[in-house]
């Protein structure tokens, strides 16, 4: 090898060290009957790193699988509060990808978490924020009751349902304005939807938007991220973190978390 080839082996060698060291780490949530250490979830921690050149890795609350199901999603949230808190590579802050219902999770370690390190960018991937209405997802000891939200039985919802109202600040005697102060200091959030996705019902539930509020008999109309109460009274900042140009609003073509790598290299990778 010339002497020059040499150092700019060195120089490139180099360089790619210090991006690995100065990069912000990333973790990533995995959603229902799902594990960090199956297929999917293991390859796209992998993949997310090998193309941003960022250290992450799937971050597992319980036993993977049956606790994706079986585990109250407020202490789900409480145990990956503490592992992050313990993960001295994320001390100076990370950034978040998430999955399906691993998204109400972020939401929750954003939220919720008391002294965690700062999270900078937040990548949702089908995230059911604003509630699911499909019915198979029943059963009242399940994680998914706690985001089920039946657009012709709110009343019910607000009344029992134990996450989600308090995760988007819903109930109006108890908004809580540090889950609005933590949220907006996101520097971007990223909601990905996609257009053939029939696990999230609604599928706009990705983007906040969901059915208009109150008791009807039939199927209420469907909202728009920015026509919901959520946005325009800003419960949790959404709306602040939109004028501020901080929230990208991605529709993707496929179903349920059916990501294109080049759809990745183009939404993801750049807030890694
Ligand atoms: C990531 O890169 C490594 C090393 O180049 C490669 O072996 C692996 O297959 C890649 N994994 C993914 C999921 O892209
Ligand atoms: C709001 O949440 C913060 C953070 O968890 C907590 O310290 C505070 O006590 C809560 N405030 C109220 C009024 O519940
Ligand atoms: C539900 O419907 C009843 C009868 O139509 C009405 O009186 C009541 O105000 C409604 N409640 C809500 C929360 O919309
Ligand atoms: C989405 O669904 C439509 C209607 O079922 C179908 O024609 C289309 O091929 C689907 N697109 C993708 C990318 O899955």
């Amino acid at each position: 090898m010339g002497k020059k080839r040499f150092s700019v082996a060195v120089a490139v060698t180099f360089l790619s060290l210090v991006h690995i060291v100065v990069s912000v780490p990333f973790i990533m949530l995995h959603g229902i009957s799902a594990e960090c250490s199956d297929h999917t979830n293991s390859n796209f921690p992998r993949l997310l790193s090998n193309l941003s050149g960022s250290r992450g890795s799937c971050v597992e609350i319980g036993n993977g699988k049956s606790d994706s199901w079986l585990m109250p999603l407020t202490k789900q949230v409480e145990i990956v509060c503490d592992k992050v808190k313990q993960m001295k590579e994320l001390r100076l802050g990370y950034n978040i990808v998430a999955r399906s219902q691993g998204n109400l999770v972020a939401r929750g370690l954003i939220e919720f978490c008391d002294d965690g390190p700062p999270v900078y960018n937040y990548v949702s991937l089908a995230g059911p924020h604003a509630g699911e209405s499909s019915v198979p997802f029943c059963g009242d000891h399940l994680a998914p009751s706690g985001y089920i939200k039946i657009p012709t039985d709110i009343p019910e919802y607000m009344k029992s349902s134990k996450y989600l109202p308090k995760l988007n600040n819903e109930i109006p005697n108890e908004r809580n304005s540090t889950y609005k102060e933590r949220f907006t200091r996101l520097k971007n959030l990223v909601l990905i939807m996609f257009q053939n996705d029939t696990v999230i019902v609604p599928k706009e539930s990705s983007w906040f938007g969901f059915y208009q509020d109150g008791n009807y008999t039939s199927q209420p109309p469907l909202l728009s991220p920015q026509q919901t109460k959520l946005y325009t009274e800003d419960w949790i900042g959404l709306k602040t973190l939109d004028v501020a140009g901080k929230v990208k609003f991605v529709s993707l073509p496929g179903g349920h978390l059916q990501i294109a790598t080049t759809d990745v290299i183009k939404y993801v990778v750049p807030y890694l």
